[in-house]
């Protein structure tokens, strides 16, 4: 088969370990051709290819990033978009086409496939939030990061008797935030699910000083809000072509009011995008790996319109439309877990 391969939306670590395997298992046991397109949806309606197979995918497995590059084009703002996509994949000659992304790389595709295109999903996105699967690959290495950046925030912390506030990724879920949060120790943890609660924070802030421990760290993700807040903070107002702002900032408006409340200097740091740079972890390559060999098999089983995931500890797949159809959010049993680590309210 001639099968295409694209990376979309935000980048994240595994993405050039699902390539691999994918190529590696085309070429190897089904004898498959591959055209790469550069830089998300942007490459199939520009047509920019590049050449995929065992040579250009060997030595890539460790690499972060994505060999195929990526962008945040949307196809459904692109005048006559979808025209050009198909009329590139015929000119490909393409029976198949692979898309890595999050649900708004996925939107695309569920599209494509409305208009006869045999297409099969990929779950990717740091912030672990798709629906109809238990994980997305890169989750795992941009919370080891956030954890090593918390656990190195210690000790200047400590030195220096403040509150440390650590903003995290995550858009709107607070997976990101909740597992650096418990894996780092911090003091306070604070999400998008949930309105922050100052006056909580401060009674946390408060216990540590009292039981002798006279510093704390505070995780918050970047989509948390303060209940006066209408909106999320975010650096300027401008969207992305998906309708995202650009979230950031609340980390520092969280010192400010943490200090003015406690009195204890409080500084804050935004980790940003150090979570979705470098190499990704055994965990993350083998999960890339084993989604990167179903979504081959899948196309070869001429099962379209699906995303390969994660149950339990089983590869599966969905219906695409069934992973975009909403946020899949922190649920509460995990907050209570949580409480259970703090001092009684
Ligand atoms: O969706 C992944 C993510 O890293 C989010 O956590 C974050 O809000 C966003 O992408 C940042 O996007 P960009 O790289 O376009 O600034």
């Amino acid at each position: 088969m001639r099968i295409g391969m694209l990376t979309g939306g935000g980048d994240c670590p595994g993405l050039n370990a699902v390539i691999r395997a994918v190529v590696r298992k085309g070429v190897l046991h089904y004898g498959d051709e591959f055209v790469g397109f550069r830089e998300g949806w942007r490459g199939v309606i520009d047509d920019k290819t590049m050449p995929l197979d065992l040579e250009t995918t060997s030595g890539i497995l460790h690499r972060g990033g994505t060999i195929l590059r990526s962008s945040r084009t949307n196809v459904k703002k692109i005048e006559g978009g979808f025209e050009k996509c198909l009329e590139v994949i015929a000119r490909h000659k393409l029976d198949a086409l692979i898309a890595m992304g999050g649900d708004d790389t996925q939107s695309i595709s569920v599209e494509l496939a409305k208009r006869g295109v045999n297409c099969v999903g990929v779950p990717k996105t740091i912030d672990n939030d798709l629906s109809g699967t238990d994980a997305c690959f890169g989750f795992d290495t941009a919370v080891t990061i956030g954890t090593e950046a918390v656990d190195r925030l210690h000790s200047t912390t400590e030195a220096h008797s403040r509150v440390q506030v650590v903003e995290v990724m995550g858009r709107d879920a607070g997976w990101i935030a909740v597992t650096v949060g418990t894996a780092g120790g911090a003091d306070v943890t604070l999400v998008p699910e949930l309105p922050i609660d100052m006056d909580d924070v401060v009674r946390l802030l408060r216990a540590r000083w009292e039981s002798g421990k006279r510093f704390a760290i505070v995780v918050v993700a970047e989509g948390a809000k303060l209940p006066e807040q209408t909106a999320q903070i975010s650096v300027g107002t401008k969207l992305d072509a998906f309708g995202h702002v650009r979230l950031s900032g609340i980390g520092q408006v969280l010192a400010e009011e943490i200090e003015k409340r406690t009195g204890y200097e409080t500084r804050s740091v935004n980790l940003g995008h150090t979570q979705r740079g470098g190499t990704p972890t055994a965990y993350d390559r083998m999960l890339a790996t084993r989604y990167g060999v179903a979504a081959i098999d899948l196309v070869h089983a001429g099962r379209f319109g699906r995303l390969v995931v994660l149950k339990g500890t089983q590869i599966t797949n969905i219906p695409l439309e069934e992973a975009i159809a909403k946020t899949r959010t922190v649920g509460e049993d995990l907050f209570e877990a949580i409480k259970g680590l703090q001092p009684k309210g």
